[in-house]
């Protein structure tokens, strides 16, 4: 398969969608970010790799920490986890808090913003510093010691994190948090405010697609089974509300960001992260979405 050369097709003939997304500027230091970004990295288990356009450029990952955030919770928990929070899809906004009051604070999924709370909260009763440990985490996934949270970003997002602090005051209130909400809305901001590159977010995810276990550095990140369960979890809930025609259109388990990232894995091959800033309705990645389609169609390769 000429991956090389597919990916240099879909660099060309995206150019038209760049500018028909539209950046997230709800939280204003994303705003400033050009729409015409793009880039894509696709790494396989052996090292080999290919990239195109920005994918060196690091970016904000916003949502897809919540993928390695969960990851971390997983090993810890187990499938405790899922006393915490559920795993079904939504069908609402990321950041929607109505599901939340008539389900008595339990929120649907991991990915989305109420769940990614509570994993947050997990991560914060076990390490001194949740934001620290992430980012150690995927320095060690990606292999780039450089890895960090951007200051600035996290501060923009704490000054306009009034709906997450809602919804975790609101899952405090139903005794679904154990630590005190801001340092919970804290470490998510920082977690959240976490830049990398395409190039870093493949390698990070490869652990995905090579049964639980890092490549190159042979650590065992998870073992298969709930590597397995992790992977079905992006395909049903990795794309927010929109995860039915994401799965439609792509055939991959994903998980995408409000930054414009979109990770994905096929499972025993490679895995790929396209970034592209300008967004669609559902908040993903309107050039990185098609892609993705771009990439399974003309490869052929995707999960089913
Ligand atoms: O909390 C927020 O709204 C952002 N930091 C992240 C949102 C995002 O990428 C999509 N959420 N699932």
């Amino acid at each position: 398969m000429d991956y090389a050369h597919i990916l240099q097709r879909i660099h060309r003939d995206i150019a038209p969608l760049l500018t028909q997304g539209r950046v997230a500027d709800y939280i204003p230091e994303l705003g400033k970010v050009p729409a015409t970004h793009f880039g894509m990295a696709l790494v396989f288990a052996d090292g080999r790799s290919h990239c195109v356009g920005d994918a060196a450029v690091p970016f904000s990952i916003q949502s897809i920490s919540k993928l390695f955030a969960c990851t971390l919770a997983f090993q810890l928990l187990g499938e405790d986890l899922w006393q915490r929070v559920g795993r079904e899809p939504s069908g609402n906004a990321f950041n929607s808090l109505v599901q939340l009051e008539y389900e008595q604070g339990k929120p649907r999924n991991p990915f989305i913003n109420a769940g990614a709370l509570v994993v947050t909260d997990v991560l914060c009763s076990r390490f001194v510093q949740a934001e620290t440990a992430m980012v150690q985490f995927l320095r060690r996934l990606s292999g780039n010691p450089a890895i960090d949270y951007d200051p600035r970003v996290a501060q923009s997002e704490r000054e306009h994190a009034d709906r997450n602090r809602a919804m975790a005051y609101f899952m405090k209130d139903f005794g679904r948090l154990e630590m005190p909400v801001d340092k919970v809305i804290d470490a998510y901001c920082r977690q959240c405010a976490i830049t990398m590159s395409c190039e870093d977010l493949a390698r990070a995810a490869l652990f995905l697609a090579h049964g639980g276990v890092v490549p190159w550095s042979g650590e065992r990140v998870l073992d298969a089974s709930p590597t397995k369960r992790l992977s079905a979890l992006m395909l049903t809930c990795g794309t927010y509300d929109a995860a039915g025609d994401f799965v439609y259109r792509v055939g991959l388990p994903a998980k995408s960001g409000v930054g414009g990232g979109i990770v994905a894995v096929l499972p025993g091959r490679w895995a790929v992260c396209v970034w592209s800033p300008g967004l669609d309705h559902s908040g993903n990645s309107l050039a990185g979405v098609q892609a993705l389609e771009w990439l399974t169609t003309l490869s052929g390769h995707s999960i089913f």
